[in-house]
């Protein structure tokens, strides 16, 4: 963010750790391999939208557990509106966001990690010749509530706590109601996931700033999430999440008070590849910042993941390995910065 408004006061260059010359910048194709639009039931160039109030009425939920399903078999991301979280929350959650990111670096830094710790306010820690990311994060753990460490919580705009508090609880019940109409969808006992996701969040909250060369610079590499399900907020209308879709980079459009949802390596794991995670990376604005607030629900980290029995597709096959989640996770830090290559550890 420093750097940004430096450049914008003094014409600099973007230093060399930032820029990508060989970026496809999306939406145009990359391996041309389907050119096909199956357009059976929906448009093939927009995550599909799950509204929960439909899901949840019975009169309307068998036809929206079905739209779910396909978004997880066949997108592993979708957009879920009327999801009960109110929208004096959301509207909170934002302001407050953005009035923290707007604070001098001298008092955010107040709030940056210990070394080697992960949760708080800075610049993702690169250790190797690998590229920069152009944005600054906060990163914390929201759930279990005394799982928290206020050391990290700002404490300004006043109300942020409070209000993280309670976007981070409204998010969870969500969250949960989206595992449990999974686990319908897939044959299990609802208490099967929830069971397993049912305690730990943690959220990462975004900045890009703007960017001269938005073109040749990456907000967040591509990746995929670790865990169940990642439900996302963009603060505002600004467009940069783009997934990877047969072989394209595809926008995801900013849609008002929506929440993108996506399935992690965990949940990809343990439905034994039925719903995969799909890569995903960031792009920035040339004129306008943008914010986000990604919170992804997890398994414990002695938690053993491995396709669950009742899925073991017809051959009885496991495609993955069994481990605990903390092993899991080493993998998928070590290849993350490939894309979903860590994957294949894991078979
Ligand atoms: C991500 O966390 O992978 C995406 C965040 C964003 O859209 O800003
Ligand atoms: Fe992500």
């Amino acid at each position: 963010q420093g750097l940004a408004q430096e450049m914008g006061d003094t014409c600099m260059e973007i230093p060399e750790r930032y820029v990508r010359l060989e970026l496809d910048v999306g939406v145009t194709a990359i391996c041309d391999d389907d050119d096909d639009d199956d357009d059976e039931g929906g448009s093939d160039d927009k995550v599909p939208i799950i509204d929960m109030k439909r899901l949840l009425d019975p009169n309307f939920s068998l036809e929206e557990s079905a739209k779910l399903h396909s978004a997880c078999m066949d997108w592993g991301f979708f957009q879920v509106v009327n999801h009960g979280v109110s929208d004096e929350v959301i509207e909170e959650i934002k302001v407050d966001l953005e009035e923290f990111f707007k604070l001098p670096l001298k008092e955010k830094k107040a709030f940056a990690p210990l070394p080697g710790g992960l949760q708080g306010y800075g610049h993702k820690l690169v250790l190797n010749e690998e590229k920069l990311e152009w944005q600054d994060m906060m990163f914390l753990i929201t759930q279990p509530p005394h799982a928290r460490n206020f050391t990290f919580w700002p404490t300004s705009p006043p109300t942020f706590r409070s209000t993280l508090d309670k976007y981070s609880t409204e998010i969870k019940s969500v969250s949960r109601c989206l595992f449990d109409a999974i686990a319908k969808n897939l044959g299990l006992n609802p208490e099967v996931l929830c069971g397993i996701f049912k305690d730990h969040q943690r959220m990462r909250m975004n900045y890009y700033p703007p960017c001269p060369k938005a073109n040749q610079v990456l907000g967040i590499n591509p990746h995929t999430d670790a865990g169940g399900l990642t439900l996302l907020l963009q603060v505002r209308d600004v467009q940069g999440l783009q997934i990877k879709r047969k072989g394209k980079w595809l926008p995801v459009e900013p849609l008002d008070k929506a929440l993108v949802v996506n399935i992690g390596d965990a949940l990809e794991i343990l439905t034994n590849g039925k719903y995969a995670s799909v890569e995903h990376r960031v792009m920035v604005n040339k004129k306008k910042e943008r914010l986000s607030i990604a919170a992804y629900h997890s398994p414990s980290f002695d938690h053993i993941i491995g396709p669950l029995p009742e899925l073991k597709q017809g051959s009885c096959e496991e495609y993955y390995k069994t481990m605990k989640y903390d092993k899991y996770l080493e993998f998928h830090f070590i290849a993350k910065v490939k894309g979903k290559n860590h994957m294949d550890y894991m078979k």
